[in-house]
């Protein structure tokens, strides 16, 4: 049986990563969200911009994989194949051991030149407390490094999109976990799936404009329904 499982925000949730609208100390609470997570905000004040995402990167490294990052890792113990296509910039994936992860909205640990688009190794400094604006650095070219996500206005980069296709495609079963599924392209897998014909499951703690539609519709956490799911479900598939 070959898994696919399409990821969003919630599965993170129980990890403590914040949704990109809470802002411990307030300090950007005074922006729009669109402001530091677009490319019109980033052209406007880099700034600014940089000075958020080195603040959330250093948030982000403490959290830990949760139960169900983990429980998708071990998956690949007990079927034929992975493959993760995840919405989150984290690397709680990865960290949970998983082996195939496409990052569909990019990610947050790394960085690229805005002008020549080359990977940059850029150490962000520790800070003990956020500080606004931050200026990003410089790529020998002269162009400014920013993250390497998918703002607002951005369109999706084609590799792991392609790879996210290949693997709905490849699939048996799509597992489809903490995503409110609003947000497109990447909410239409769940509908391609369904169309191949593919058994998907839904797993949220609200039901989606996904939930009528989707084979079996769980409506628990993540960590409550992942670990085990796959080998169960191996016995409905094969
Ligand atoms: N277990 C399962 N589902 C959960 C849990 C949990 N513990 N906690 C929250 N959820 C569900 C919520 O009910 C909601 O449907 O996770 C979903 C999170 O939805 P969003 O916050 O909209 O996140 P996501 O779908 O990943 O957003 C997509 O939008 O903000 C942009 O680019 C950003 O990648 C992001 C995209
Ligand atoms: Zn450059």
């Amino acid at each position: 049986m070959r898994v696919a499982v399409f990821s969003g925000a919630g599965i993170s949730a129980e990890s403590g990563i914040p949704t990109f609208r809470d802002d411990e100390k307030g300090l950007w609470s005074q922006y729009d969200p669109y402001e530091v997570s677009s490319i019109d905000g980033w052209n406007r004040q880099p700034e600014l911009v940089w000075g958020w995402y080195t603040w959330r990167c250093q948030l982000a490294r403490r959290y830990e994989p949760n139960l169900g990052h983990r429980a998708i890792a071990d998956w690949e113990n007990h079927v034929d194949d992975v493959t993760v296509i995840t919405q989150n910039v984290d690397n709680l994936h990865e960290r949970g051991g998983s082996s195939a992860v496409h990052h569909l909205h990019g990610r947050m640990f790394t960085f690229r030149c805005s002008d020549c688009e080359q990977p940059h190794d850029t150490q962000l400094p520790d800070l003990p407390e956020p500080v606004l604006e931050i200026m990003p650095p410089s790529c020998e070219c002269g162009g400014l490094i920013r993250p390497d996500v998918v703002w607002f206005g951005e369109q999706l980069p084609d590799e792991p999109w392609n790879a996210a296709v290949e693997a709905v495609d490849a699939a048996d079963v799509l597992i489809v976990v903490g995503t409110s599924g609003v947000v497109y392209p990447a909410a239409s897998l769940p509908e391609r799936a369904l169309e191949l014909g593919k058994t998907v499951v839904q797993v949220n703690l609200e039901p989606t404009p996904l939930s009528e539609r989707a084979t079996v519709f769980l409506q628990t956490s993540a960590s409550a329904a992942l670990p085990g799911m796959a080998q169960r479900l191996r016995f409905l598939v094969d």
